[in-house]
């Protein structure tokens, strides 16, 4: 099965495939090598990942026993809270190359911005953070490097840097569409990817999505994940299942209407983690 996934420019002109592989809470060993293989196999060619999963070693195993070439496949990974700080970050990012056993990564992230309400000087330790991670970038070790659960105001600290962000992952599904970060990375050319697009599961019941799913003959994960795309931000659906691995990737053959885009957008916070950046604990 190959699934039309398209491509999506970055702001310094590297290609991102517009759907991606979710693997937080992919346990590792030879289930994260499984679901990884079985995506890639299933069509997807954007595999994401982070230090903080523990999952990279068979991530990467999966990457290297798809038999697909490293150049057509688009790997992500970030650097975890502990590990900010400029020093630091190479040597997470060292690892991180490493456990993957990937000589490049396509994309690197800052997994979530040093806050206000814990650090006095949270502006510079995300600079400090960004500064190396545009170094690695301008070595070549990294194609993008980005960000993710960044609010406007740590965005903010980062757009007159040398290279600013292209992408952000945030959390965003129908019940959390976060519309001002994604107005503020539209109007800034940062592409915005979606974790939990199915609010880690907890929407798939919800009744206005049912309702949807029924019209379309589609799943509700399946509209979950449509929607994500109708915003023009990048899905990162996560499954250990086949057989859902596979449905999730088959959402390029129908297109949500306005009227039911507009009911979606509508909902009341609903299926969402409930993490704040500025008020996490970790
Ligand atoms: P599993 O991995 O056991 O298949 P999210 O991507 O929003 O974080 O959601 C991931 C959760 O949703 C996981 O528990 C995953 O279970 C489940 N899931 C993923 N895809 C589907 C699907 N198509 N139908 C039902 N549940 C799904």
């Amino acid at each position: 099965m190959n699934v039309p996934i398209h491509q999506i420019t970055l702001s310094n002109g590297y290609a991102i495939p517009s759907l991606g592989f979710g693997t937080w809470q992919t346990p590792d060993g030879q289930t994260a090598v499984n679901a990884v293989k079985t995506a890639i196999d299933a069509g997807y060619r954007h595999i994401d990942t982070a230090s903080i999963y523990g999952n990279e070693i068979g991530v990467g195993q999966g990457i290297r026993e798809s038999g697909i070439p490293r150049r057509d496949l688009f790997v992500t990974s970030k650097v975890w809270n502990d590990d900010r700080g400029y020093d630091k970050t190479f040597t997470a990012f060292e690892q991180t190359l490493s456990d993957l056993g990937l000589d490049y990564l396509d994309l690197y992230l800052i997994h979530w911005p040093a806050s206000k309400s814990r650090y006095h000087n949270w502006e510079e330790i995300n600079l400090e953070t960004w500064r190396a991670m545009t170094e690695l970038y301008k070595a070549g070790k990294i194609k993008a490097i980005g960000v993710s659960n960044f609010l406007p105001h740590h965005l903010n600290a980062l757009m007159h840097t040398e290279i600013p962000p292209m992408v952000n992952q945030i959390e965003f599904h129908p019940g959390q569409m976060q519309q001002e970060t994604l107005d503020y990375c539209n109007a800034h050319h940062i592409i915005v990817e979606a974790w939990s697009p199915l609010g880690t599961g907890r929407l798939l019941n919800n009744p206005t999505l049912v309702e949807i799913a029924k019209k379309y003959s589609k799943s509700v994960a399946q509209i979950c994940i449509r929607c994500c795309l109708q915003h023009h931000t990048i899905p990162l659906p996560k499954s250990v299942t086949p057989a859902r691995i596979l449905e999730n990737a088959e959402v390029f053959d129908f297109e949500i209407s306005k009227e039911d885009m507009a009911m979606i957008d509508a909902m009341p916070y609903c299926g969402g983690s409930g993490l704040h950046p500025d008020e996490v604990e970790f």
